[in-house]
């Protein structure tokens, strides 16, 4: 290979235009969705304070939201839903009337092309906080699995009749693609794709989403069913499953501390879109330094997000998109 003085690097990089012109990634306003939490009520505008900038909002004030998001130039959100009741087995979740079949028919009625994503989960609906059915197994409570899945595809059922475009199912349930895809084409919903959380974590980095939600678990933790943060050949078995049960679209959650495990799934399976989560507990720090004058948010959000997409992201879930929209431009 030939070496130095022959070759020298930094003549690509003397001035912004040639660093243009090799620049390998490009971020751009059509890889990023945003998260959206939907309060029940009316009037609801709560602003989450481990988060800044993101509030609970009631339907009523999703018509100026998602004029404002389309305004900015983003093309998709996914929705998290905070209902009025709560129960053992998140039932409230199943209602046509439901939190987030609401939002859902607020959202398509206003005839935008904004493209709805809906999370699949029950930790937001249970009264105990975890995302299935718990039973008692030699006096440990622990989610019944094979319970779950039932619930889980009424669910994604329910999101796809209110017009859902995409199903995101985040429980981390053995099973939840095969038994959501199954469900989905008997319905007549064999279009609609599954986004799944294939590789998600039991991370400490989702505190502030646990507030934004109200979907903290009210006992134990969720070991039992997300994955150690320890493990990265675990994550190769989960989306090889996931794939095999049909999911068209697959994610790794948290983003930045497991970028080495986006660059694998996206080396074994280059095809299929992946997206990453940068989750809340990763913009609530950059948010905290930059409030503190420690960091140069703009930078850092940016150099954040185009690393994950470096790493095999095609898309990335974040709750820095509007700014990201205003910082890029339409
Ligand atoms: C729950 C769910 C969680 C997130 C998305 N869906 C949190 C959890 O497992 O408690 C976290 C997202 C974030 O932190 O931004 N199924
Ligand atoms: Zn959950």
């Amino acid at each position: 290979m030939a070496q130095f003085p022959a070759v020298r690097m930094r003549r690509l990089r003397h001035n912004p235009t040639i660093r243009r012109l090799v620049q390998e990634t490009h971020l751009t306003l059509n890889d990023l969705i945003l998260p959206l939490f939907i309060h029940h009520g009316r009037g609801v505008k709560n602003p989450i304070s481990s988060m800044p900038g993101h509030y609970q909002i009631s339907c009523d004030y999703l018509a100026e939201e998602i004029e404002e998001i389309m305004r900015l130039g983003i093309s998709a959100v996914i929705l998290f839903g905070i209902p009025e009741h709560k129960d053992a087995l998140g039932s409230g979740s199943l209602q046509e009337t439901g939190i987030i079949q609401q939002a859902i028919k607020t959202i398509k009625a206003l005839n935008s092309e904004l493209l709805v994503i809906a999370d699949v989960c029950l930790c937001e609906y249970t009264d105990h906080g975890h995302c299935g059915v718990i039973h008692e197994r030699n006096s440990i409570k622990d989610l019944n699995n094979d319970a779950t899945l039932e619930l889980l595809a009424q669910q994604a059922i329910s999101f796809a009749c209110a017009g859902a475009d995409v199903i995101a199912p985040s429980g981390n349930i053995d099973g939840m693609v095969a038994a959501i895809r199954t469900a989905l084409d008997q319905e007549d919903f064999a279009h609609i794709p599954i986004m799944s959380y294939a590789v998600k974590y039991a991370s400490a980095l989702y505190g502030p989403f646990r507030e934004a939600a109200q979907g903290a678990p009210k006992f134990g933790h969720r070991s039992t069913y997300q994955m150690d943060p320890a493990n990265g050949q675990e994550a190769l078995r989960e989306v090889a499953l996931d794939l095999e049960e049909g999911a068209d679209m697959l994610m790794v959650k948290p983003g930045s501390s497991y970028s080495d495990i986006i660059y694998r799934c996206k080396q074994a399976f280059p095809g299929v879109p992946m997206a990453a989560y940068h989750v809340s507990g990763e913009f609530a720090m950059i948010k905290a330094a930059a409030a503190n004058g420690w960091l140069d948010e703009k930078k850092v959000v940016l150099e954040v997000l185009t690393g994950l997409k470096r790493a095999g992201a095609d898309l990335i879930i974040n709750y820095h998109c509007k700014d990201v929209a205003k910082w890029l431009g339409k």
